[in-house]
């Protein structure tokens, strides 16, 4: 029992209730809700999440957490409360925010992150390194996953936020997401640890591609299948829900695909395939993707496609394949 943790788990745990109750029931909530509306969340989902609202004031919390005798300085470490710069005292961290609490994974709120109204940076204020919350060691709704992740044995990672919730409204349940921080060693040992297969379902844009390119290995580096769900041209998963309905994003994520077509997909991008050059540089880079698999018939799934995708015969691809392999050897 570590005393000063509990402490600081219950002034999250109210807080997060104090935030949620002032969006709901209080004229301070009014805007974020008509924008949380506009975004396509319902009541329902707000509760789910416990999503709530920071006013734009200073000291909101500062008061209500003085009023129930938590000490203020462990308050500001424990990152809810900010020192003032030019005297003594606290204000609030955290204002003029949509506040969504982070859960630890027997959902306790352990952090914060603070969503602007509209534009602004920082887009996301998150909660500081504190005694109880470790980025890189926490996944974003694993309270409310695992159930779901146990009975599947796989898990849907997300970038965002949004991204979780619009598909818990969609019927996919076993979604989490990292902190805005690449994917980490330990946050890969959780998955292990719960599930067989992740399918990632990043934004459908260039960092986002980027992004998945680098997780497929450590992923895949522990034993877990992986699969690539591929969203629109620009969009985010949230957004895709939105502009399309629940039904055609669970299509897209049933059928995410598998790592090497993603891998080509991705490479496809980067190359001008009407030109000699761009498809000879196209094959040469493909290639290696193809040859590293150790399943012949695989091998000539994917060497098909290209051979049809470039107008070059299977058997030259084939044998150019063979070459790799063996100087891999
Ligand atoms: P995005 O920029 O894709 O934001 O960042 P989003 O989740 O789609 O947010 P909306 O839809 O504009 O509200 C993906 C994730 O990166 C982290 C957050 O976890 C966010 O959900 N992030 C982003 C930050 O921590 N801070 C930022 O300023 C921006
Ligand atoms: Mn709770
Ligand atoms: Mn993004
Ligand atoms: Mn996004
Ligand atoms: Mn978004």
């Amino acid at each position: 029992r570590n005393p000063e943790k509990e402490r600081l788990i219950e002034a999250n745990e109210l807080s997060a209730k104090l935030y949620h109750f002032l969006l709901k029931n209080t004229e301070h909530g009014t805007e974020a809700m008509k924008y949380l509306r506009s975004r396509g969340m319902n009541d329902k989902v707000i509760d789910q999440f416990q999503i709530g609202y920071a006013p734009d004031r200073w000291d909101t919390l500062v008061q209500f957490l003085s009023k129930r005798s938590f000490d203020l300085k462990e308050m500001e470490k424990g990152g809810l409360l900010s020192a003032r710069h030019e005297q003594e005292g606290y204000l609030d961290r955290f204002r003029g925010r949509i506040m969504f609490p982070i859960h630890d994974r027997n959902g306790k709120v352990i952090a914060f992150a603070g969503r602007i109204l509209g534009d602004g940076q920082p887009k996301y204020l998150n909660s500081p390194e504190t005694l109880l919350f470790n980025k890189s060691r926490i996944l974003y709704n694993l309270h409310q996953a695992k159930t779901s992740i146990r009975k599947s044995r796989q898990i849907l990672l997300f970038e965002g936020y949004g991204d979780v919730i619009s598909s818990w409204e969609a019927g996919l349940q076993s979604g989490v997401a990292t902190m805005g921080t690449s994917l980490t060693e330990n946050q890969v040992a959780i998955m292990k640890s719960m599930a067989d297969e992740v399918v990632v379902i990043y934004d459908g844009d260039k960092a986002g591609m980027a992004a998945a390119l680098k997780v497929i290995p450590m992923l895949e580096g522990v034993g877990l299948r992986v699969r690539i769900a591929l969203v629109n041209e620009g969009m985010d998963p949230d957004d895709y829900i939105r502009k399309f309905g629940a039904e055609r994003f669970r299509h897209v994520v049933e059928t995410a695909v598998s790592t090497t077509k993603f891998k080509l997909i991705y490479l496809k991008k980067n190359h001008i395939l009407l030109e000699e050059d761009g498809k000879i540089a196209y094959a040469k880079e493909a290639l290696p993707i193809i040859a590293v698999l150790n399943s012949s018939t695989e091998r000539e799934v994917y060497l098909r496609e290209l051979s049809s995708e470039l107008h070059l015969s299977y058997e030259s691809l084939k044998q150019d394949c063979n070459l790799l392999r063996q100087s891999m050897q």
